[in-house]
């Protein structure tokens, strides 16, 4: 594996592999002293040019634990402010000998257009709302260590499906784990090319969350969202807010996820967030999961070991 742009083009045996590797690695994050000499010498720089608070900080510790230097370009504060193009900024990152880029930017298909002008590995950190790799690499990543295998799963993906490059990431990796996908949302927060997608879609959120064993809680992404597909907060809240009720028609062990930021009392209550009145949140395991496999994709492109696929 050269890059990590999306989970639909990788193949079940890699994210296997992937998940493997971060499931061995994990128990590092346990450890007294979390450090390891493994990429010692290598260099990761990460470049955003979207907001994050638990993307970004997990790469860098996941970088920092295995001892590979993390810089951060601050995009606002970089010549990208003067005008200089992605290109050459990705090109002088390369320049600057940096071993690897890890990218988000606002624009779909950012990511594969800078893996075509570097020759170094390059890591989707979330393009636009096409892919969030890493983000649905996790969210396998703590279902399986749950629930024990995805194979049979009924896995719901709740709300603003349209705008949510984690949805496509993973509606990808999880159906090609074997699990069952369904998205659940008001008509207008559906992808346009829903027909296309391998999942059922509902848009009542009873029917949707009917014996699912996973729900999957997305934020509505205000930031890349036309006026008007909402008539309004509360109502969307009143119609497709998971909360303790809601869960009742899901199984009784129902898993929740959510890949944050959470917007409480809009799409998930508080008591849901936080895992009170008997609902299995893993909301925060899910943020320590995501240094874990932040790590073995960091491993896997910079030091040891290699997967087929993606050039
Ligand atoms: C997500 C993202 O940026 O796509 N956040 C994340 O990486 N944990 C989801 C979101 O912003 O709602």
């Amino acid at each position: 594996m050269r890059h990590l742009l999306t989970l639909r083009e990788t193949s079940e045996s890699d994210i296997r592999f992937l998940l493997d590797t971060a499931t061995a690695l994990k128990e590092i994050l346990q450890r007294p002293v979390k450090k390891v000499p493994t990429l010692r010498g290598r260099a990761m720089v990460t470049c955003f040019y979207e907001n994050s608070t638990r993307t970004r900080t997990s790469f860098e510790m996941a970088a920092k634990i295995m001892s590979a230097e993390a810089i951060n370009i601050a995009v606002a504060q970089s010549s990208v402010a003067k005008g200089e193009s992605l290109k050459d900024t990705v090109r002088t990152l390369q320049a600057l000998q940096a071993d690897c880029l890890v990218v988000r930017h606002p624009s779909s298909g950012a990511a594969h257009f800078i893996a075509s002008q570097v020759r170094i590995p390059v890591v989707n950190a979330g393009d636009g709302r096409h892919e969030h790799p890493t983000q649905g690499l996790l969210d396998l990543f703590t279902i399986r260590q749950i629930k024990g295998e995805l194979q049979g799963l009924e896995v719901a993906i709740v709300g603003d499906i349209a705008h949510s490059r984690v949805a496509r990431s993973n509606i990808w990796g999880l159906t090609r784990m074997g699990a069952r996908v369904r998205l659940v949302g008001p008509r207008t927060l559906l992808p346009a090319d829903v027909d296309r997608l391998p999942v059922q879609v509902y848009t009542d959120l009873r029917s949707g969350l009917e014996g699912v064993d996973v729900v999957n809680v997305l934020r509505l992404q205000t930031e890349r969202m036309e006026k008007g597909l909402l008539p309004s907060l509360r109502e969307y809240s009143r119609l497709f807010g998971i909360s303790v009720q809601s869960l009742r028609v899901a199984r009784p062990d129902v898993l929740v996820l959510h890949p944050g930021p959470m917007n409480r009392g809009v799409e998930i209550s508080d008591e849901v967030a936080d895992g009170a009145c008997g609902v299995r949140s893993a909301v925060e395991e899910q943020v320590t999961n995501g240094v874990a496999v932040r790590m073995a994709v960091l491993y896997l492109l910079m030091g040891g070991g290699g997967m087929s696929g993606q050039d």
